[in-house]
């Protein structure tokens, strides 16, 4: 019988590293700006003033203090409020194939494989930089790979759909090595002029090798993968290629991600919880047979929610590792990014990947350290 294994991992981060000060500091002054701007409306009531945000508030919601983003002098100048990066020809690398590509070369030193033993590549994300072509063809390309390569899109968890398809894509005898990567560059979709939700998101990628009977010092067996969905306008983002054909001229901000923070916390809780006992439950196992669980980073609090109901009041918080303080929410991405960085299970031990969020999509991946 053959295994399927996690066999290597690796993250690309950008160069830019925001504190919540700094992004406070810039919201407010925009804020500032905006009020004085349109000092007569709000006189009269046609418009609302907006209010400040501040750090205290951004690391008790939500446990975020530093997010990385690709270019931050544009994000933190009050006038613009978003990221710029240069656009590309057609004959250049495009932007998410090249940081894809980062990810990838890490994960694959990390699996001790050369590009030329992989046979497919799966580009899974939130956000895809393109409809066509496929992003992950294009890093198929760079790397030198020979078979098949797909994007796919499942809002915060496409990371672990991706990995699971990579899974199926193993058993049923299609390729037998797989990289997995998730270019999250939330930066795009974020709405950094709004109170509620400028500070949720990081940018970043990640890449997972996926294989068959792995080699490797360092694997993790995937024992079983459990997925769930079950539709919510709670998170959303609008952004499509009808938009242009559509009756409506669309505001910069209707185009960008909305939530309803509060619903999808107590929504998507008891969900993620359920779906790790039913699974525990499926492979003879109880929640205290998990050694680490990486958890999807949307807020610490929701975390802290779900492990303990697994783990009860008191656990040693590497259990169930946080990376959301330096990296912010980075979508699909997060969950990797604790199994990449905080990682101790010895052999025989056994972890979950859990991802939750838009759409709404969980997936959970069952491994066990050989
Ligand atoms: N600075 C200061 N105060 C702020 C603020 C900011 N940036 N943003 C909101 N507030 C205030 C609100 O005005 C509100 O004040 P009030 O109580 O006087 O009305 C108060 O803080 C609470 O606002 P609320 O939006 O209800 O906060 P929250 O505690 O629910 O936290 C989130 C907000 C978004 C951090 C939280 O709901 C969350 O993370 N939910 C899950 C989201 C998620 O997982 N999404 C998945 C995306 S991939």
């Amino acid at each position: 019988m053959n295994d399927i294994h996690i066999s290597g991992t690796g993250i690309w981060t950008p160069p830019d590293k925001v504190s919540n000060d700094e992004l406070v500091e810039s919201f407010n002054k925009y804020v500032d700006l905006y009020n004085s701007e349109h000092a007569n409306e709000i006189k009269e009531g046609s418009i609302v003033a907006l209010d400040h945000s501040s750090s205290e508030f951004i690391v008790k919601a939500s446990g975020i203090k530093n997010r990385y983003v690709i270019e931050k002098d544009s994000l933190l100048n009050p006038k613009l409020m978003k990221p710029k990066i240069k656009a590309r020809n057609d004959d250049e690398l495009s932007f998410t194939a090249e940081v894809s590509v980062f990810a990838a070369k890490e994960a694959l030193k990390n699996a001790g494989l050369n590009p030329s033993d992989i046979d497919a590549v799966i580009v899974s994300a939130a956000n895809l930089q393109r409809a066509y072509p496929a992003i992950a063809i294009e890093v198929q390309n760079e790397l030198g790979i020979e078979g098949f390569a797909y994007d796919m899109m499942v809002g915060c968890s496409a990371s672990t759909f991706g990995i699971n398809n990579a899974y199926c894509d193993i058993k049923s005898g299609k390729s037998s090595k797989v990289l997995v990567i998730s270019p999250e560059i939330t930066s795009g979709h974020n709405n950094f002029k709004n109170r509620d939700g400028h500070f949720i998101f990081g940018d970043i990628c990640t890449a997972v090798v996926i294989e068959k009977n792995s080699q490797s010092k360092n694997k993790f067996k995937i024992l079983d993968t459990k997925l769930k969905t079950s539709f919510s306008n709670n998170i959303r983002n609008n952004y499509g290629y009808m938009n242009a054909i559509e009756d409506k001229e669309y505001t910069e901000s209707e185009l960008l991600f909305v939530q309803n923070g509060r619903k999808v916390f107590k929504e998507v809780m008891p969900f993620v919880s359920s779906l790790i006992l039913e699974q525990l439950n499926e492979n003879d196992l109880i929640a205290e047979d998990i050694e680490q669980y990486w958890l999807h980073q949307a807020n610490i609090n929701m975390n802290s929610y779900v492990i303990k109901k697994l783990l009860g009041e008191n656990f040693p918080p590497e259990r169930a590792p946080i990376i959301l303080d330096e990296y912010a929410n980075t979508s699909s991405a997060g969950s990797i990014i604790a199994f990449h960085k905080h990682n101790h299970l010895t052999n025989g031990q056994k972890g979950i990947i859990c991802s939750f969020g838009a759409g709404y999509s969980i997936c959970s991946i069952l491994l066990e350290k050989e």
